[in-house]
């Protein structure tokens, strides 16, 4: 049984999903070929993924390729509610309400999990989590699992270091055809899309200071400077702050960089980026966002508390009134503006991430139980699988070596 805001609003969810599929060559080839032989059938897969169309596409392919498919979102504020009806109308067990608390957030992952599942697809590393602790014994079925985003690789990295991880878990995140372009074009497209969308504010001429140059930052970074914004980097790595300077952008330290952003965007992954002695500098008016994983870069906290006065300005942005009159205007809680504000990365950039996740779980059911419990990479098989199939879409063709070439190359 399905745990949604409201089954009437499955027709604009259906468009929705209709509209990302007819855009996800890739995903739909891969969907073709599971189809056919029906790999997951007889096994149970739960996936825990920002509830939207494209995410939509991926469960109704793992359906179509033989699994019962149970989903639900892994951020409270990024499920769109007709999208999740939709889904739940399509036959897939959906767990997933927009705004719903934390505690009934966590209560949807725990009946997303009570099928007992075979697979587990994670994205930020919250079902693992419950896995670990209170719903260890819906895990007795797990073969294992894949990780969508940096944040949750990170999480489990840390747990198999402590020697506490139960099962194997592959790194989706880490596939050259995930986070070369889903972090780097998919972050810089999909933040400014929901930041233009919600503040409705012009970018050219403005300073944008981001902080942390890796995948994500170098996109959002890009996109900022081809709209005209002037970017100040913040980072904590010298290696990138080189590259970001080399790119053309300003470095500088977040205290210093304070009084001179129009709008910030965190996209760290690390936790009190941006705190109080920064909005001490701000200037009145600007914007704060955050593009990571988490909550946790913007101190929103601390604005809830010390601000004299909380005003809701439009859709997803909450202006934070201080002492000497100054407001700083918060996206979408500090939660990740993309998707908490906005409709997430394009379809063409998910197509290619959920083609890895869907190879992924294939693999971790066809090899999972041979695997010791730990972190793996994604085979190089599936990698090559999913950019053949979208140069492919594309009608792109590229060079093959030669023979001669191919002695050449070896020989060096
Ligand atoms: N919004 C989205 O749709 C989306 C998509 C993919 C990943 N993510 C999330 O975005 C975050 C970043 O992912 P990534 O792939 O770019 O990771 P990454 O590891 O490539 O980059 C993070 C960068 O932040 C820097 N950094 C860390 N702490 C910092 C601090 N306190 N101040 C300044 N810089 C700091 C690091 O040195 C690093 O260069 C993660 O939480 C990830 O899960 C979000």
């Amino acid at each position: 049984m399905s745990i949604i805001r409201d089954a009437a609003l499955a027709e604009s969810g259906r468009r929705k999903i209709a509209w990302a599929r007819a855009y996800m060559p890739v995903l739909n080839a891969i969907g073709a070929n599971l189809s056919e032989k029906k790999p997951f059938k007889g096994f149970r897969v739960t996936t825990s993924v920002h509830l939207e169309a494209k995410t939509a596409c991926l469960a109704l392919t793992l359906a179509e390729g033989g699994a019962e498919v149970h989903s639900t979102g892994c951020n409270p504020l990024s499920t769109q509610d007709d999208v999740a009806a939709a889904l739940a109308d399509m036959g897939v067990n959906v767990y997933a309400v927009h705004g719903c608390t934390d505690r009934e957030y966590t209560e949807h992952l725990t009946a997303a999990l009570s099928c007992k599942p075979h697979l587990i697809l994670d994205d930020g590393g919250d079902l693992t989590e419950l896995l670990h602790g209170p719903a260890e014994r819906l895990g007795e079925a797990l073969i294992g699992a894949t990780e969508e985003t940096t944040t949750g690789v990170h999480r489990l990295h840390a747990r198999h270091r402590t020697g506490q991880l139960r099962f194997p878990v592959m790194a989706v995140n880490d596939a050259d055809m995930k986070h070369l372009f889903d972090n780097r074009y998919g972050t810089g497209q999909s933040t400014w899309d929901a930041l233009m969308n919600t503040t409705n504010l012009q970018v050219s001429g403005k300073a944008v200071v981001i902080a942390g140059y890796g995948w994500c930052g170098r996109g959002v970074a890009m996109r900022a400077a081809g709209l005209g914004a002037r970017v100040i980097v913040t980072e904590i790595d010298p290696v990138k702050a080189i590259e970001a300077v080399n790119d053309g952008h300003t470095v500088m330290t977040m205290d210093d960089a304070a009084a001179h952003g129009d709008f910030f965007i965190t996209v760290t992954g690390c936790n009190d980026v941006v705190v109080d002695r920064h909005y001490a500098k701000m200037k009145d008016g600007v914007i704060l966002a955050n593009a990571g994983h988490f909550d946790v870069e913007v101190d929103v906290k601390w604005l809830r508390e010390n601000s004299i006065e909380a005003i809701p300005r439009r859709d997803g942005i909450m202006a934070y009134k201080q002492k000497d009159g100054r407001y700083l205007n918060v996206i979408a809680e500090g939660r990740l503006c993309n998707l908490a504000a906005g409709n997430g990365h394009p379809v063409e950039i998910m197509d290619m991430s959920f083609g890895v996740q869907a190879l992924a779980l294939k693999h971790m059911l066809q090899h999972g139980s041979g695997l010791k419990p730990g972190v793996y990479p994604v085979p190089h098989e599936i990698d090559a699988r999913v950019s053949e199939l979208k140069l492919l879409s594309m009608g792109m063709t590229i060079d093959k070596l030669t023979e001669v070439q191919k002695k050449y190359l070896e020989a060096q």
